[in-house]
């Protein structure tokens, strides 16, 4: 406040802050803090701003706050988390004429924000996403069912369309039906037209029967190997022996394994003559898009587990990690 002659004149400094899910270190749930100041990101060439209303999360939210990733991907600290989320544009970006940014404010979009994506973190009020990480929304989900979508959606895509190339009468078996990945590949192999063995809880059989699955088998207490027979895919969301066990279940010399978790074992790959790949998934706006389509043509459903507030981003975590979530666990941001 400054006196000058007879008049007061007060200068108000305005700074615009937001709430944010930061780590300082890496660790378990208790290294999570909730910042209520941090910084508004503001849009640089080729990103956007946008208002979040919901964030999805997936296993990899826990591993990164685990320091899983710490060599391929150091954060730098604070670091805001969350990789997935569904909002409405706020901001964009100065536009490069070679590369316009397609969206404008108030377009509702879904996608990644992820620090490693060229983003500021889903779990925040506002947050930067690159415009090649995001799509438009599909109409037919709510914002809630599209913040589950983009990692576990473009899995499927990925392993099913692109890797494996399912088409109809093909036998597929997904590990993990219940999953936020398994669920989204039964609608996804049922769509193309093939007949799906999924291995599930017992709890989770119900679920997955009204998903689309043909045969379902209880993983805890039966043995796939010796129920699945001659089948042209297996589509592992689960790892480890599951992994190595499947080729056991594949058709001898035609059979192919996507694994989001295993690199291709060539001792099994040889010995059964089979087709291995490790999936890296990889959300852009062309497979965003398509999933997209896929969705609002096919009424496909994103089953939402489960929703914790922003505030409580690290009990949704730990969720994810121990309880395993049928479907999804999503965060709910803004209304
Ligand atoms: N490579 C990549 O780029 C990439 C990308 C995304 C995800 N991933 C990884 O892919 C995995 C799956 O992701 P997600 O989002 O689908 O996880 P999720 O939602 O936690 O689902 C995992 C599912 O696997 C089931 N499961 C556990 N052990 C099983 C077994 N032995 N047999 C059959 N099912 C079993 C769980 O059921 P229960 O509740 O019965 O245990 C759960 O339903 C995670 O490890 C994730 O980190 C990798």
């Amino acid at each position: 406040m400054i006196k000058g002659t007879g008049q007061v004149l007060i200068f108000l400094i305005s700074i615009d802050f937001m709430k944010s899910v930061q780590i300082s270190e890496y660790g378990s749930s208790d290294v999570i803090k909730i910042e209520e100041n941090s910084p508004m990101p503001s849009p640089s060439t080729g990103k956007i701003q946008a208002k979040i209303i919901a964030a999805g999360v997936n296993p990899v939210d826990w591993k990164i706050r685990e320091g899983h990733f710490r060599e391929m991907m150091p954060l730098q600290f604070p670091a805001t988390l969350g990789i997935d989320f569904s909002g409405v544009v706020e901001q964009i970006g100065e536009v490069n004429s070679d590369a316009p940014l397609d969206f404008k404010q108030g377009d509702e979009v879904y996608g990644q924000a992820s620090i490693s994506s060229g983003g500021s973190g889903a779990f925040a009020e506002l947050a930067l996403a690159n415009k090649d990480s995001i799509a438009d929304k599909p109409k037919s989900l709510s914002h809630l069912q599209a913040a589950g979508l983009p990692l576990v959606g473009v899995s499927a895509w990925q392993a099913l369309v692109e890797n494996i190339g399912l088409s109809k009468d093909q036998k597929i078996l997904i590990h993990g039906g219940a999953g936020g990945i398994g669920s989204m590949a039964i609608q996804l192999a049922k769509h193309l037209g093939a007949y799906v063995g999924t291995t599930v809880s017992i709890n989770d059989k119900q679920f997955v029967q009204e998903l689309g699955a043909d045969q379902i088998i209880d993983y805890k207490k039966e043995n796939f190997e010796e129920i699945v027979h001659d089948y042209d895919a297996v589509f592992d969301t689960v790892g480890g022996e599951t992994y190595k066990r499947s080729f056991r279940a594949l058709a001898k010399g035609s059979g192919i394994i996507v694994s989001m978790l295993e690199q291709p074992n060539s001792e099994l790959m040889s010995q059964y003559g089979i087709k291995a790949v490790f999936l890296f998934s990889q959300v852009n706006r062309q497979r965003l898009t398509k999933l997209a389509q896929w969705v609002d043509q096919n009424n496909i459903k994103v089953n939402i587990d489960k929703t914790f507030p922003l505030d409580e981003a690290d009990k949704a975590l730990d969720y994810q990690k121990d309880v395993h979530p049928r479907g999804k666990v999503v965060l709910t941001v803004a209304s």
